[in-house]
């Protein structure tokens, strides 16, 4: 007997199944769930299960060839009514379909069906089930299949529906599903509904391939295949000048080509310019490296200064070491000079487009900031005139000049210590690793002192910065802005590209090699987005090559994708959308690749003071006192359904 089931395996597996015969054990643990299961669920007369037979003879029921689990349960359109018990159906360990359609089954998915850890194919539609999309079922990374239409579920579509990555059916219509839908993206899926919900806003790329019919019935979403979405930017523009470029809606298709194409060019001509300039560069550091003492460790720097300030004294004889002096402006408390500066212990605080800047602690526990310029192309006069100017600038949202030293050999600035760091670290530092995140009404402040430290220098200095960049933008404690590294372009004539670093560098910069007001606009712009997007606007972190963070901003907002384009550790913050649209406005205005369409300084600093921020006058919201925000992290993030929405 043993013998033949063995060598006719398959033929005696069939004939099992059609004649229901048990030979070997039935599956006890299964049969005692599934008992269990019916007892306690209402149902007509129709599952009439003989609990002397096995349970593998039951109607709707497979078992594997063992005999040892049951596989397949279907009971559609049995009667059954209520809820499914918990710790029932859970403990068929071993099913691959579930069938209870067509029933009135009721109330929410047991949490024990994350236990039917091979199911493969879930059918509940056309019953009574509520509640939320059912966490049990994301943990079933087996199924291909899952219809949980005509419903009642509620809530939102969770995007860990993205954990299912065998699905090939999503059936979720006709159901009350809110919120918006999440970018849901198995490989295989091919059929895929979510008619007659309740859903809203944009429907994703991932999904934007499947007919209007799969969305239909949700009538407040909108893109892919069903009519564009209104505008994200409907609010009346604070900018007269981005029109077109910012909304997009006419003329999609081809603008987008166009996008690309000039990308493209743009992405050829910067490489071009690029290769040029380093050439250029190299061989004038080549020049410069025969000319001068090969550079040292950063704790040399200042003995350096001092072997060559000595050099000159050779070279210039008495009357010019007198002169080759730390030049002190007014309005400074420090008391060292260039023996005590030569003394102090350095530490690289960055590299910058116009030279190196250490952190200098001096013995008696001052510490400074000393930038160690490169490649000045002026002469000592039109240096000490330009110092002048910028020793003058004495604004709370521009970090002081304190004193700067002129040598033939090195020339080196002296600036407050900011302790606080840079934007460029604050937004970018150990991202993700439980840092907490640069909150909203931070980020607005921090745009709008900057704004208020670059309007000084235009406005009453007649200063062109010339470097706007996150990592210039330094931090008081209560995290006000305060400008860095500005004015020196002029030190550099044109042999020096201003603003090196590409991303923030206005287009027309590139040709003219010219900074402007209007260029530290855009540079602003490019901050703002920054800020906005969370994004460093160099090109490695934008994933699309060759695209800079302006345009990469356009192109997801003209695909209607807006959302995605804000940082997303600015979602756990609620009611600030419209805040980040009219923010993105005003840096989309100071991108502008016309120089003369990007505001002015001053008005984009009054736009942003203009902006309709909620809940309070001075226009920063105590986030602390806002438990909606999360921002204390007690609050989960995106959990907002309970709470009522704010009035708009
Ligand atoms: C239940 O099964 C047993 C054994 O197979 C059989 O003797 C009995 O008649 C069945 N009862 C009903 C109601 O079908
Ligand atoms: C049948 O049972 C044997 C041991 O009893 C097991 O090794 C085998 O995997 C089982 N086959 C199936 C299809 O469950
Ligand atoms: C995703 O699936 C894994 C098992 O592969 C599970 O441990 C995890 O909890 C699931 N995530 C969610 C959100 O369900
Ligand atoms: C659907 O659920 C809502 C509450 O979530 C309830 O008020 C309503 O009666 C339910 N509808 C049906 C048909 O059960
Ligand atoms: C859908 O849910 C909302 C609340 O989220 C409720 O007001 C509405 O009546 C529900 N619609 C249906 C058809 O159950
Ligand atoms: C979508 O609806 C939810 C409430 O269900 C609301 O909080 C959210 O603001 C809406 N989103 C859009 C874009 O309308
Ligand atoms: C989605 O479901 C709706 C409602 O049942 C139906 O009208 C529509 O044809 C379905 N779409 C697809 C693509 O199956
Ligand atoms: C948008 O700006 C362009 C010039 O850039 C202008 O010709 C056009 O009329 C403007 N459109 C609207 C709707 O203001």
């Amino acid at each position: 007997m043993a013998l033949l089931s063995d060598s006719c395996f398959f033929v005696f597996f069939i004939s099992l199944l059609l004649l229901g015969r048990r030979v070997h054990p039935e599956p006890t643990q299964d049969k005692q769930a599934l008992l269990d299961f019916i007892s306690l669920t209402p149902h007509a007369n129709r599952p009439q299960w003989n609990s002397s037979a096995s349970a593998c003879s039951w109607v709707g029921v497979e078992c594997d060839a063992n005999q040892s689990h049951v596989v397949v349960l279907r009971l559609p359109g049995v009667g059954l009514v209520g809820p499914v018990p918990p710790n029932t159906l859970g403990r068929l360990s071993q099913l691959r379909v579930l069938s209870l359609r067509s029933n009135r089954l009721s109330g929410e998915i047991p949490a024990d069906f994350s236990q039917l850890k091979l199911l493969h194919n879930l059918y509940l539609q056309h019953n009574l089930f509520s509640g939320e999309f059912p966490s049990s079922l994301t943990q079933l990374t087996r199924l291909t299949r899952l219809d949980l239409s005509f419903n009642n579920f509620t809530g939102k579509i969770p995007f860990s529906i993205n954990n299912l990555t065998r699905l090939t059916g999503l059936f979720l219509e006709n159901n009350n599903f809110s919120g918006s839908l999440p970018s849901i993206n198995p490989a295989g899926l091919v059929n895929f509904n979510v008619s007659n919900n309740n859903l809203n806003g944009s429907i994703p790329d991932t999904l934007a391939k499947f007919q209007p019919d799969s969305f239909s019935g949700n009538p407040n979403l909108c893109g892919g295949p069903l009519s564009p979405c209104n505008p994200f930017f409907v609010s009346p523009a604070p900018s007269p000048t981005s029109n077109v470029s910012v909304v997009g809606k006419r003329s999609k298709k081809l603008s987008t080509g166009a996008i690309v194409a000039i990308a493209v060019g743009a992405g050829i001509i910067l490489l071009l310019l690029l290769l040029l300039l380093l050439l250029c560069l190299r061989k004038r550091q080549r020049k410069e490296n025969t000319a001068k003492p090969p550079k040292a460790a950063p704790r040399s720097v200042v003995t350096e200064a001092g072997t060559s300030s000595s050099k000159d004294d050779v070279a210039g004889g008495p009357a010019e070491a007198e002169r080759n002096k730390l030049v002190f402006f007014e309005g400074g408390t420090y008391n060292f000079d260039l023996e005590d500066l030569l003394r102090a212990s350095a530490e690289v605080l960055g590299k910058g487009s116009f030279g190196t800047s250490y952190k200098a602690i001096l013995e008696e526990g001052t510490t400074v900031v000393v930038k160690r310029l490169k490649d000045v192309a002026v002469a000592k006069k039109e240096f000490e005139m330009q110092m002048e100017v910028l020793g003058k600038i004495k604004h709370e949202k521009v970090v002081p000049l304190r004193a700067f030293y002129y040598s033939k050999d090195e020339k080196l600035l002296v600036y407050d210590f900011m302790p606080s760091g840079s934007l460029s670290a604050l937004l970018h530092g150990s991202r993700g690793s439980g840092r907490t995140p640069l909150d909203w009404d931070n980020r607005i402040k921090i745009a709008l002192s900057a704004g208020r430290g670059l309007a000084h220098l235009h406005v009453s200095e007649k200063i062109v910065h010339g470097n706007i960049k996150a990592s210039n933008i330094l931090l008081r404690s209560d995290l006000e802005a305060c400008l860095a590294d500005f004015g020196l372009n002029p030190l550099f004539g044109s042999a020096v590209p201003p603003n090196r670093v590409a991303g923030y560098r206005a287009p027309e910069v590139v040709e003219t090699r010219r900074v402007t007001f209007k260029s530290d606009v855009y540079s602003f712009g490019v901050l703002l987005l920054e800020l906005l997007t969370g994004k460093a606007p160099n090109l490695a972190s934008l994933g699309e090559e060759g695209i800079d963070l302006p345009r990469w901003v356009q192109s997801v907002v003209r695909e209607e994708w807006t959302a995605e384009v804000f940082d997303v550790e600015l979602m756990r913050y609620h009611n600030i959308e419209e805040e980040m649209v009219q923010l993105l406005q005003i840096a989309m205005a100071c991108v502008s690749i016309v120089p003369a369409e990007r505001p002015p300084i001053e008005q984009v600093v009054r736009m942003i003071e203009d902006m309709n921020r909620t809940e309070t006058d001075d226009g920063l919201r105590q986030s602390s006192d806002d438990p909606s925000k999360g921002s204390d992290g007690h609050t989960p993030p995106r959990e907002s359904r309970t709470t009522p929405p704010a009035t708009p």
